[in-house]
């Protein structure tokens, strides 16, 4: 990778491998052993690549972004869940710089033509009060054209998307331009009011009617936007309810994705 000298601190450590379990394991591993804030994991494949909510994460060989920021951020655990959101953004942005136009599925999974092209998962090392560390996970399909049977209703590439094929280095370089910048800002401002609009701007849900799942509990609302904080508004016979990631997973009433 030929980008380091562009680069603050995130993305100046690279630890490249050809073949992880997941590069989230291993990020928390050289986090635990002292890797400094910023470092990138990068891998060619997974085999054991993880999704949210326990989910399997399709990874194959050299045709997509596996990757793992490791981040020590000087900021109190509960505001770790916004920095999903930012990171949503700057590949949501990444996209846009390789004229790819993608809607976003609150929290964070990056859908194009109603199918999920990137999805992030986010994990925190943490006492109450202070973060050990935090490893953003990004998963970005890219040169694939095609996906096993029981993906193919609710996957795409970019290729797949564009018909065309992509350098994976000068994405994930366009890609830690712009986490630099937001994640900058977030980290001034303690909040995600700098990208809101954006970022609601381009929920595939919004104004939507969906199905919030709860433990034990399912129930329907018209989901609005993001507040300035990353909870989603979702408007219920109770009235504006806001709605914490991590506690719930969302799904659209009329046909868009899961
Ligand atoms: C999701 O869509 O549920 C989140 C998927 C996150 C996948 C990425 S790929 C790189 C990193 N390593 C993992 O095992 N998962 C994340």
């Amino acid at each position: 990778m030929k980008f380091k000298e562009e680069l603050k601190d995130i993305g100046r450590n690279i630890y490249f491998y050809d073949s992880l379990g997941s590069t989230n394991d291993q990020a928390r591993i050289l986090a635990t052993e002292g890797a400094d804030h910023g470092s990138l994991v990068i891998t060619e494949t997974q085999n054991g690549g993880r999704g949210r909510r326990g989910r399997s994460f399709f990874s194959p060989e050299g045709v997509g972004i596996w990757m793992s920021m490791i981040l020590k951020p000087d900021i109190a655990p509960e505001k770790a869940s916004m920095l999903t959101l930012v990171a949503a953004v700057a590949v949501q942005e990444t996209m846009e710089d390789f004229g790819i136009s993608s809607g976003i599925k609150w929290p964070n999974d990056l859908v194009v033509d109603g199918k999920k092209i990137t999805g992030i998962l986010t994990e925190m090392s943490a006492e109450p009060d202070h973060i050990h560390h935090i490893i953003l996970g990004i998963g970005i399909n890219v040169n694939m054209t095609e996906f096993p049977e029981e993906l193919r209703e609710t996957a795409t590439s970019m290729t797949m998307a564009t018909g065309k094929t992509y350098s994976r280095s000068e994405i994930i370089r366009r890609f830690l331009l712009h986490f630099d910048v937001n994640y900058d800002i977030f980290i001034k401002t303690g909040d995600l009011s700098f990208i809101k609009e954006s970022y609601n701007e381009r929920l595939i849900h919004k104004d939507k009617e969906i199905r919030v799942h709860e433990i034990g509990r399912v129930w329907r609302g018209i989901s609005r936007g993001i507040t300035d904080t990353g909870e989603l508004i979702v408007t219920s016979e109770d009235g504006d309810i806001p709605v914490r990631s991590g506690e719930v997973s969302i799904r659209g009433v009329y046909g868009y994705m899961e």
